[in-house]
Order: structure tokens, then sequence, then C-alpha cells
């Protein structure tokens, strides 16, 4: 398989299974924890949607996984205020793609302070221009043993607080909403379908 990219299994993927559209789950990670937030979003997404979708969970360490998706959802770790190169390179892919749908969010912020994100501006702009539907920003995780000396350094000067702030209910609301879109979507391009 080219890439990363994980088709989500269940039995309609399965053959003679007739999926017909698919939407990719993907996004950049340097320390795995936005890794799992798209492995959870492709599970809600998975048991949601019909059998008439795939849904395939990547990262993007080849762009060929957005290659023939109807939908994408597309997000990023926040580092030093910007998206991961990887995740910005995809955006500028699929932003312009006759999808469906684009779907963007972040996860970054690990303290209740706000801070600034050039990477939340410019996600955010995708949505007011029109190319994404929604944006969305999750609290992110930060492990400070799994850092390099001076991602560590970095989060002493920026006061970061470790632990784990993922809200899995929050995350999963998301998925749900997507999934009701998509399926939306769907019937209203096909209403004999
Ligand atoms: C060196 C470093 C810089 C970071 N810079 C930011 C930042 O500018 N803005 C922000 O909201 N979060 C920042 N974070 C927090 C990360 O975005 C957060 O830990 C995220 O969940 C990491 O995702 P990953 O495990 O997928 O790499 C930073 C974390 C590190 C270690």
């Amino acid at each position: 398989m080219s890439g990363s990219a994980v088709p989500v299994q269940r039995p309609a993927d399965t053959p003679g299974a007739m999926a017909e559209h698919t939407v990719v789950v993907a996004a950049a990670s340097r320390h795995g924890s936005t890794r799992q937030v798209t492995r959870r979003l492709a599970a809600v997404l998975t048991a949601d949607l019909s059998d008439r979708w795939t849904v395939r969970e990547a990262d993007l360490s080849d762009l060929r996984v957005l290659e023939g998706a109807d939908a994408v959802v597309l997000g990023s770790a926040i580092y030093m205020g910007h998206w991961l190169r990887a995740a910005t390179q995809a955006l500028h892919q699929v932003k312009d793609a006759p999808l469906l749908d684009l779907w963007l969010f972040s996860t970054g912020p690990v303290s209740g302070d706000a801070v600034e994100n050039a990477a939340v501006i410019t996600a955010d702009k995708s949505v007011e221009s029109g190319c994404a539907t929604e944006h969305m920003v999750f609290a992110g995780s930060l492990d400070t043993s799994t850092l390099r000396w001076w991602e560590r350094l970095v989060v002493n000067i920026v006061k970061a607080v470790p632990g784990d702030r993922r809200d899995w209910t929050l995350i999963d609301a998301w998925g749900h909403s997507i999934a009701a879109q998509l399926t939306h979507a769907v019937a209203k391009q096909e209403p004999d379908a």
C-alpha cells in the first residue's frame, strides 16, 4: 500500500461490498497524539456511515493518500504557531479539489491560556473563503518525556503545561456531525438512491 493509509475494516469492506464514496481522515502529527485523534474520528465515521462509504485513515507521509477522496477530514498538530508542513501541503492540494466537503482540525492548546496560532488563523481563512466547511481546534496532549531537548526548551519558555487535554467527547461529537453532513450531502446529490 502506498503511503500509510489504513482502510478502516468493517464487513462492507470485504470483497463484494459496494462502497461508492471515500472519506479520508488524515493528519500530521509529530508525537502521535493527533494521529490518535484521526483514528478516533475514522472509527466514528465507520460506525455512522452506511456501507456505501469507505473510510480511509492515514498519516500524511505520502500525499497520494488523498487521491480519489470524495471528502477529506484534514488536521495537524500546531507547533510554534503553525501547522506541520505535510498538513499545509495537503491543504494546498485539496482546497481546490472538487470534494463533497473538507473539514479541518488543529490540535494544540495545552493550557487554558488563549494562544494566537497562525495555523488556526490560516485554517479559519479556508473556511471563510469557502474552501472548507468547518475548522475545529481541539486541546492537545503534551508528554514531556517524549520530547527532544529543544522541544523541552520551547515548552519551558512558553510555560506549556504537560498533560493530555484531548476531549474525546467533543472529538466524537464532531465525528458524528461530519457523518451526518456527509450522509445528507449524498442524499441531496442522489435523491433517488
Ligand atoms: C515544541 C512544541 C511547540 C508547541 N507549540 C505550540 C503552539 O505554538 N501552539 C499550540 O497551541 N500548541 C503548541 N504545542 C502543543 C502541541 O501542539 C500539542 O502537544 C499537540 O497535541 C501535539 O500533537 P502530536 O502529539 O500529534 O505531535 C507545542 C508543543 C511542543 C512540544
